[in-house]
């Protein structure tokens, strides 16, 4: 059970001991998420995988290595942004989340949210980026950002698809740089006491 006076360390060791879906049943540890928890901007990846899984931390394999580099090249580590994963359990043999565990992880995710207060959120990969963008394809929008009330979602690739298709490694970087000028923008609005009440609801201002 998630109550609204749960703070951030009260919710990671809810997540640690969950056992709202079957995912508890094979998972090692399970992964809250990690880093700045004060941070403008939050990544949001699919799920833990094989080392994640050991670990009880996000992005610590090899995908983790690209998101290092990624946040390095727009001069970012890992200590200023929070990053953690639309579910918080591997799935067995690094299948794709089910629905159902997706909801089941959804309260997490959103009290994250609401704690943390990221005015710039990306999402890596689909399913992340499913719950924002629900039908969209990511070949179509990534790195379009669109406002969701006080904050804005930029979906993104996911590092581990950049790192099986080559080919997409310019785009994230690509994407990657335009993050900067984001988060300029919306903490510069987030100072301006007028703009964000004037914002209506899930408009694309960018
Ligand atoms: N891939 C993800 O989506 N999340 C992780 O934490 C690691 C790899």
């Amino acid at each position: 059970m998630i109550f609204e006076s749960d703070s951030l360390v009260v919710l990671e060791t809810k997540i640690r001991t969950c056992e709202l879906c079957a995912l508890a049943d094979t998972r090692k540890n399970a992964v809250p998420g990690s880093g700045n928890d004060d941070s403008k901007i939050m990544f949001i990846g699919e799920g833990p995988g094989h080392h994640e899984n050991e670990k009880g931390l996000p992005f610590v394999g090899a995908a983790g290595k690209l998101l290092d580099e990624l946040l390095q090249g727009i001069d970012l580590r890992r200590e200023d942004v929070y990053i953690t994963n639309i579910v918080k359990c591997r799935p067995p043999q690094n299948r794709d989340p089910k629905p159902e565990e997706i909801e089941f992880c959804n309260a997490y995710l959103e009290r994250q949210i609401d704690l943390i207060d990221p005015k710039v959120i990306v999402t890596l990969g689909r399913f992340s980026m499913a719950r924002w963008f629900p039908g969209a394809r990511i070949s179509d929008i990534h790195g379009v950002p669109k406002r969701f009330g006080l904050r804005i979602v930029v979906p993104m690739f996911h590092p581990a698809a950049a790192l099986h298709n080559p080919k997409w490694r310019p785009m994230l970087h690509d994407d990657f740089s335009r993050l900067p000028g984001f988060i300029a923008k919306m903490n510069a609005e987030d100072e301006d006491n007028n703009g964000p009440q004037m914002v209506p609801e899930q408009l694309n201002l960018f």
